[in-house]
């Protein structure tokens, strides 16, 4: 089988769990990295068995290289996006899909005028649990979907991360951290969204990085950290979401999907995979199992049905999606973590945050298709 040869321009935090899982599928082979350090980008290339560490230039350049994956800070996600799709690779991309809604769409037209594949996380709409989410919703478990909640409430990432600057700038903050992976995951099961509107709010103007080795310095906070938004789809189902960096603690965050004759209902992160949303129990009431009356809440979803899960990846998977874009190209089919949807998700994202501002809904204009449900036996589903 001809190998996909990627180029990773990013060595930070979130290479390595991509390079974990390009290991797993033999189409995937990472011929080189890259990184504005270059004393990082030899690290990971001698931690991953990577042939070649060179500057981010040198990748985009190289004639060998069929797809860049650009593990970058979000300010950079369009520049590195477009210059690779200028040099003739598809492309794979960490969210946000870029900064600016004009960026966004120069990478869209740029990919379809040259026949170029771009791909976007997140991918956890591609693990186990929503793929059984998927599966259950076309059964007609919970009818027909009528709405959507989704809630997660943090303090923000100055605790865990060693650089957490760009989350608080641009590009950053949570609804553009976090949307993605609820927003994703709605949309590939109830399609794209209409209208958006919201509000949001930056409580503090500085914050302090708590992780090492930065701990003790500040940073000037750039964007809004707590957002509040709600949906309308497409299909006439509406969602509320919020998204926090502002929050101490909370019982939150959870995703819920609301049907005429049921409840999903998802956790996250889950205790035992402990990541959004690849892994983990799908709940369930339906009208036969569902209280009647508005009784206090029972801590806990001991009452709850669990949804057998019949589908791999439930392990952080990051790359999964890349592997299906692989795939993809080979076989001239749409890539199921795809540009155009992961578009979508920036827009509503952009509406939500705009509307505050303008005092209206943002009517979307781009919408997606939704992806076909990736085959309980992948990558051999994809064996020729
Ligand atoms: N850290 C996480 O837990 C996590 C989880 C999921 C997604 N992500 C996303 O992954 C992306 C990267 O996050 P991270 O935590 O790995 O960041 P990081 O700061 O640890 O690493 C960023 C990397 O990008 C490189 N870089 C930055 N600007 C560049 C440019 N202009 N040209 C070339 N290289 C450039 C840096 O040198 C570094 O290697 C972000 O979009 C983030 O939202 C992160």
């Amino acid at each position: 089988m001809s190998k996909f040869r990627i180029g990773l321009i990013g060595c930070g935090v979130i290479s390595d769990i991509y390079l974990k899982t390009c290991q797993k599928f033999d189409i995937l082979d990472v011929v080189a990295c890259a990184s504005l350090d270059v004393d990082e980008a030899m690290a990971k290339a001698k931690a991953w068995n990577i042939p070649t560490a060179c500057s981010p230039e040198e990748i985009i350049q190289d004639a060998d290289i069929d797809c860049v994956l650009n593990l970058t800070v979000p300010a950079a996600h369009a520049e590195i996006s477009l210059a690779a799709l200028g040099a003739g690779k598809h492309v794979y991309s960490e969210k946000p899909f870029a900064t600016d809604i004009d960026d966004g769409k120069k990478i869209l037209e740029l990919a379809a005028s040259k026949g170029l594949y771009v791909g976007n996380a997140p991918d956890t709409f591609l693990g186990g649990r929503m793929q059984t989410c998927r599966r259950v919703i076309d059964e007609g478990l919970i009818g027909e979907p009528t709405g959507v909640s989704a809630f997660a409430g943090t303090h923000g990432v100055e605790r865990h991360h060693p650089n957490p600057d760009f989350y608080y700038k641009p590009g950053g903050g949570p609804l553009l951290d976090l949307g993605p992976y609820y927003l994703t995951a709605m949309i590939s099961l109830l399609g794209p969204v209409a209208r958006s509107c919201g509000f949001a709010k930056r409580t503090f103007d500085e914050r302090m990085i708590e992780s090492k080795p930065r701990h003790g310095e500040m940073m000037q906070v750039e964007v809004d950290t707590h957002v509040c938004g709600t949906l309308e789809f497409a299909n006439g189902a509406i969602g509320s979401m919020m998204m926090s960096f502002d929050i101490w603690d909370s019982q939150l965050p959870r995703l819920e999907i609301y049907g005429t004759k049921g409840t999903l209902c998802i956790p996250d992160p889950d205790p035992v995979h402990g990541t959004n949303i690849f892994g983990g129990e799908v709940y369930f009431k339906t009208r036969e199992t569902a209280r009647w009356t508005y009784k206090p809440r029972v801590q806990g979803l001991e009452e709850w049905d669990v949804i057998e899960n019949l589908h791999g990846y439930n392990e952080d998977s990051r790359g999964l999606g890349l592997a299906d874009l692989a795939y993809a190209v080979r076989d001239g089919r749409p890539a199921r973590a795809n540009g155009e949807m992961a578009f979508h998700v920036f827009d509503i994202m952009m509406g939500m945050l705009e509307a505050p501002k303008v005092g209206a809904y943002s009517v979307l204009n781009s919408t997606c298709t939704i992806p076909l449900p990736l085959p309980e036996n992948f990558p051999q589903s994809e064996v020729q």
